[in-house]
């Protein structure tokens, strides 16, 4: 090794030794934190964050630009748009907290993301009911059982179900207050559902902030696959939050903007031609060109002390 080349390596050592110096002191200045969980996140996040500064060798422009970007994250976020959540999505990280939470148990139905489009109290609807209430699209029986994983019924589960119409719109998202495309449900003694809902569309995620900011300077879509939204709750089960795909749907292999799609999640929705009659008897001739579809969806709840 020449001169020049050992007193290189020598700086590199004292500057590897005065970044990791700077990680101990942040970690250890959490040492004397009571909450025990509260420490080992905080401690965890430190030396995960100071090594992406280190992997990338961060520039203080850049820091300055991810400085900014979180400030408008925050300043577009409201008690109706949660950049934040976005973000999360977009990044993957959503759908990395769900696996980590809903580990695979058997043949329990697998969880996906929950999106921002849930509202507490849904209207209640009987089974066979229609929860579209207006909101446009092609008509879509939806049916199903909801079992535990040893097969057994599961009586008077909750199941909320919510969607966009087929412009790709949530009801939120219009600003005159209706209710439409969102519902719940009980299922009876033998654990069946059915209901009236529209075939899914896809949709994008709101875009118009700094999460489609950088969808957009990354080529990325803001389109999420066409999708139906389920939460299925029981005593003694574990809450399943989840969507059904449509088979067939070109946005599946284009890719899901916010990583939410699982092969055993995606479902046939069969179209049927006008004039083929309906399981209850409804004439869906008076909304659209009589064509409807149906589908099966039948879901499996894990135990509450599966992990
Ligand atoms: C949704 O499916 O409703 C959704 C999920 C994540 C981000 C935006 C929308
Ligand atoms: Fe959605």
């Amino acid at each position: 090794m020449s001169t020049h080349e050992s007193s290189v390596a020598q700086q590199d050592d004292v500057q590897q030794q005065i970044e990791e110096n700077l990680v101990n002191e942040v970690v250890t200045s959490f040492d004397k934190t009571d909450d025990p969980r509260l420490k080992f996140l905080l401690q965890r996040l430190v030396v995960h964050l100071h090594d992406f500064v280190r992997d990338v060798r961060l520039t203080e422009e850049e820091w300055e630009y991810a400085i900014n970007f979180l400030t408008e994250v925050g300043h577009i976020t409201d008690d109706k748009r949660q950049e934040f959540v976005l973000l999360s999505d977009t990044l993957g990280v959503s759908m990395q907290t769900i696996a980590v939470n809903n580990q695979a148990y058997k043949n329990a139905t697998e969880a996906t993301v929950f999106g921002p489009f849930f509202v507490e109290d849904a209207p209640e609807i009987p089974i066979g009911g229609d929860i579209a209430q207006g909101a446009k699209g092609q008509p879509a029986w939806i049916e199903g059982t909801v079992t535990d994983t040893a097969g057994r019924p599961v009586s008077n589960a909750r199941v909320e179900v919510w969607e966009s119409d087929e412009d790709g719109f949530y009801d939120v998202q219009y600003s005159d207050g209706r209710t439409a495309g969102r519902a719940h449900l009980y299922t009876d003694e033998n654990g069946k559902y059915a209901f009236w809902g529209v075939t899914p569309v896809p949709y994008p995620i709101p875009y118009d902030g700094p999460v489609g900011a950088m969808l957009q300077a990354t080529k990325r879509s803001p389109l999420r696959a066409a999708h139906l939204h389920f939460m299925v709750t029981a005593p003694g089960l574990r809450t399943l939050v989840t969507h059904i795909f449509v088979d067939g749907d070109p946005q599946l292999a284009a890719g899901d903007s916010v990583f939410g799609v699982k092969r055993s999640l995606i479902k046939r929705f069969e179209t049927q031609p006008a004039g083929t009659p309906t399981p209850d008897g409804r004439d869906v001739s008076r909304t659209g060109d009589g064509t409807w579809s149906s589908c099966n969806f039948d879901i499996v709840l894990a135990p509450e002390t599966a992990h």
